[in-house]
Order: structure tokens, then C-alpha cells, then sequence
């Protein structure tokens, strides 16, 4: 894989070099690792049934980049999301700007898609916001998306926007449903190539990502998508939106889902 992607890189006259780590020694001195390590969901899962094996694998994995490239900012992709940047967090003494979750850019993605689907027109020009855990109970926020800055109620009706939310919930079922061995890729990996930019060039960019929340939004010690803005330090800043009441405990639902899972953990004596 690695020969393909080096060979394709030097076709496109890039100078990015690829190669396959041997071990963890590789990763000494990275400036942005991405971690996907983790079995995928297969059709009839939800991301959640992947909690226990792949909390072990991250806890394996963060431990190694600990020893090898401790100042590194890490991308967590591995599902189910936001309990992997939490297991992450609290199995390595990585401070919380430096562990950041893939999924909000994702799912907006998913959501900008649905938009365009719906409307047939404004490609390129939409801008969908989604926010909460990465997962069933996920936040996607109408009143915060537009279509070149038009707002996503003046152009389309409530019962397409409702209908808009529950397909960018299922985006990601929808796609292991089809592949049935596996889930999706193309996606995730743009998304998280933006995530990788932003950090390594410093862009400041916001994007909703999974980030330790301490205070922010009301919440303590837990781990939810919300936007930020990413930069070199990693998560340099957490913005807190005014929701509306309904996305309050849209948002509090999300984030119990999640505590839910920290539970199995600890009921499981995961972090001792
Ligand atoms: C997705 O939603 C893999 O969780 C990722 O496709």
C-alpha cells in the first residue's frame, strides 16, 4: 500500500515521501500522527460494539507513541470515536490539546452532501455544521448550516431538513451497509487530511472536532465533537456555539451516550 501510494505521489510530481513503519521506533520525531488502528465496523454493528478491542489497541498504540514522539499531535480516527480520544487521553499523560477526534468534519461532510442531494444545487457552496459524539446521537445543526451563506431554512422546507438530520445520523451505516465488510474510507480520510494540514502548516482553521471538554458547553471530563480551531499546538481553542434549548439536550444526550461507554470501561477496570 505504502509502495502504491509513494509511487502515485511521485507521479503527481509531489515531494511527499511514503513508507511503511517497521515499528514503533519510526515514529520518532512526527510532528502529527493519525491513528485509525482498530477493527471496523461490520453491517448490523454500531461503531459502539467496537468499544473493548479497540479501547486495548489504543491503549497499546498511545503508549508506544508516548515513548516515541511525545510532543505530536494526534488524530484519532478510530471508532467508536469520542471514548478512543478519551481512552487516549487518560491512558498517556498526552496533555488534551494534543489529542484531537476525526468526526465532525466527516459527518458535516455527510450532511453537506444530503443538503446538495435535496436542494440540486449550491455544490461547492454548502457549509453544514454538526456537533456531539460521533455516533447515532449526533448533533447536526440546521440553524448553523447555510448554502453560500444563506441560511438552510430559507431555501429549504422543515420536513426536508428533518429528513436531512436522520440521513447524516445513518451516514456512515449507510456506507458498511453497502460494503458490508468494512466501512467507509474516501471520506474519513479527506476529512482527516484537513485536520493534518491545519496542524502541520499551522492554519488556525475551525472544524468541528472531538476534544476534552473541562467547563466548555457545561460539561466535566468527557469527550464530545464541538468546533474548534486547529493549529500547530493542536486544539488551540475550543468556541462554544448558543444553542438552541432543543440542541442543548440534543447535545446532552450525545455526550451521555458517550459517558455511557467510559462506564463500560471503568466497570471493566480499564484504567487501572
Ligand atoms: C464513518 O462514519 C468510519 O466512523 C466512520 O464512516
Amino acid at each position: 500500500m505504502a509502495l502504491d501510494i509513494s509511487q502515485a505521489a511521485n507521479a503527481a510530481s509531489s515531494d511527499t515521501l511514503v513508507f511503511a513503519a517497521k515499528d514503533a521506533k519510526d515514529l520518532k520525531g512526527c510532528d502529527v500522527i493519525v491513528i485509525t488502528a482498530g477493527l471496523p465496523r461490520k453491517h448490523g454493528m454500531s461503531r459502539d460494539d467496537l468499544l473493548l478491542t479497540n479501547a486495548k489497541i489504543m491503549k497499546i498504540v498511545v503508549k508506544e507513541i508516548e515513548e516515541q514522539a511525545p510532543n505530536a499531535i494526534i488524530v484519532v480516527v478510530s471508532n467508536p470515536l469520542d471514548v478512543m480520544v478519551y481512552t487516549a487521553l487518560k491512558v498517556s499523560n498526552f496533555p488534551k490539546n494534543q489529542i484531537v477526534g476525526m468526526a465532525g468534519i466527516l459527518d458535516s461532510a455527510r450532511m453537506s452532501h444530503f443538503i446538495l442531494e435535496k436542494l440540486g444545487y449550491g455544490a461547492g457552496q454548502i457549509d453544514a455544521s454538526v456537533m456531539g459524539g460521533h455516533g447515532d446521537d449526533m448533533v447536526p445543526l440546521p440553524n448553523f448550516s447555510t448554502v453560500a451563506g444563506v441560511p438552510l431554512d430559507a431555501v429549504l422546507s422543515k420536513e426536508d431538513i428533518k429528513d436531512i438530520v436522520e440521513k447524516t445520523k445513518n451516514g456512515g451505516a449507510q456506507i458498511v451497509k453497502y460494503l458490508e465488510t468494512g466501512s467507509a474510507y474516501y471520506a474519513p480520510a479527506h476529512s482527516t487530511s484537513l485536520m493534518v494540514e491545519a496542524i502541520l502548516y499551522d492554519k488556525k482553521e475551525v472544524y468541528p472536532c472531538a476534544v476534552l471538554l473541562e467547563g466548555e458547553y457545561g460539561y466535566e471530563n468527557i469527550v464530545s465533537g464541538v468546533p474548534i480551531m486547529l493549529g500547530s499546538s493542536g486544539v488551540e481553542k475550543i468556541i462554544e456555539l448558543k444553542l438552541t434549548a432543543e440542541q442543548k439536550k440534543l447535545f446532552k444526550k450525545s455526550v451521555s451516550s458517550v459517558k455511557e461507554l467510559v462506564d463500560t470501561l471503568n466497570k471493566n477496570n480499564f484504567f487501572e
